[in-house]
């Protein structure tokens, strides 16, 4: 594998697999990467000649009280983990280099209406900082796909939302979220997880499951989340937010919907987790 962390660098490759008629696809990450990371750049290699990746904690989707200088950063183990998935090309740029006039001076990507609420309102300023990225990065590889994980579902959401507004010609492949044997989302947060918050924490899917289920005979929304938030609280963690919605606008589920996702968050010891499931009545 191929690691660059300039933009002409990156442009050159890009350049030269494009003259040869190469499809690319495109996986982003902030690194610490976890087999659901793996997951993606095995689905990208299915829709592509070439996978980019990139790894860029970055700096605008984290919120004045998130702490970015204890992000996980662990490059070494990621780019063994990359090369073993025989990613083609990885792309590792400094802050300069993305925000060169300071993010403060950024032009900014703003998608209305799915990035309202939820994380969008528990994070505020968290879905501008990812469509921002995410935005630049296409600008700059130019891939024909890119992959994104299931496990942010309102991410996905206002990611396929920009693709679609701004006319972006990529094809954006959504990738089925990994889970522990305990039903607990993969995620780099889970690495702030005691063995022991581990198993309070795989509870978070358990009750989510059981609203899925409840879902099949009793369509009393607001019972249901209030009733799955006791629930999560009651196993030792901190609902944040637990809500069933239209899986594609994210509004709150009416009673003649038929494609809703449970959208979820708890946090647990020192980790925010996200977890979804999507219901089809
Ligand atoms: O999901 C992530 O890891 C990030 O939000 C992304 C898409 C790489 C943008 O920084």
């Amino acid at each position: 594998m191929k690691t660059v962390d300039t933009i002409n660098e990156l442009r050159q490759q890009i350049a030269n697999w494009r003259q040869q008629g190469l499809k690319i696809a495109f996986v982003p990450t902030m690194g610490n990467l976890h087999d659901g990371h793996i997951s993606l750049i095995k689905q990208a290699h299915k829709h592509a000649d070439k996978v980019v990746s990139s790894i860029f904690v970055n700096p605008m989707q984290f919120g004045v009280n998130e702490d970015i200088d204890n992000y996980p950063r662990t490059m070494a183990a990621d780019i063994k983990k990359l090369t073993a998935a025989n990613t083609n090309l990885l792309f590792t740029p400094t802050p300069d280099i993305i925000y060169p006039k300071g993010l403060d001076n950024q032009t900014c990507v703003d998608v209305p209406n799915v990035s309202n609420g939820y994380c969008g309102e528990s994070r505020p300023g968290h879905f501008r900082g990812v469509a921002t990225i995410v935005c630049k990065l296409f600008n700059l590889v130019q891939p024909d796909v890119a992959c994104f994980g299931l496990k942010d579902y309102q991410q996905l959401q206002v990611i396929e939302t920009m693709v679609e507004d701004l006319s972006m010609a990529i094809e954006i492949i959504p990738v089925a979220t990994m889970r522990e044997p305990s039903g607990l989302a993969m995620s780099s947060r889970n690495n702030y997880l005691t063995a022991a918050e581990k198993t309070i924490a795989a509870n978070l899917n358990k009750t989510m499951l059981w609203v899925a289920e409840q879902l099949t005979s009793n369509t009393n929304f607001n019972e249901l989340s209030a009733k799955a938030a006791q629930m999560i609280n009651a196993h030792g963690m901190k609902t944040d937010y637990l809500h069933i919605c239209h899986a594609k606008t994210l509004n709150p589920a009416q009673s003649k919907d038929k494609h809703l996702v449970i959208l979820a968050a708890a946090h647990c010891g020192k980790a925010r987790l996200i977890d979804n499931i999507t219901v089809n009545l």
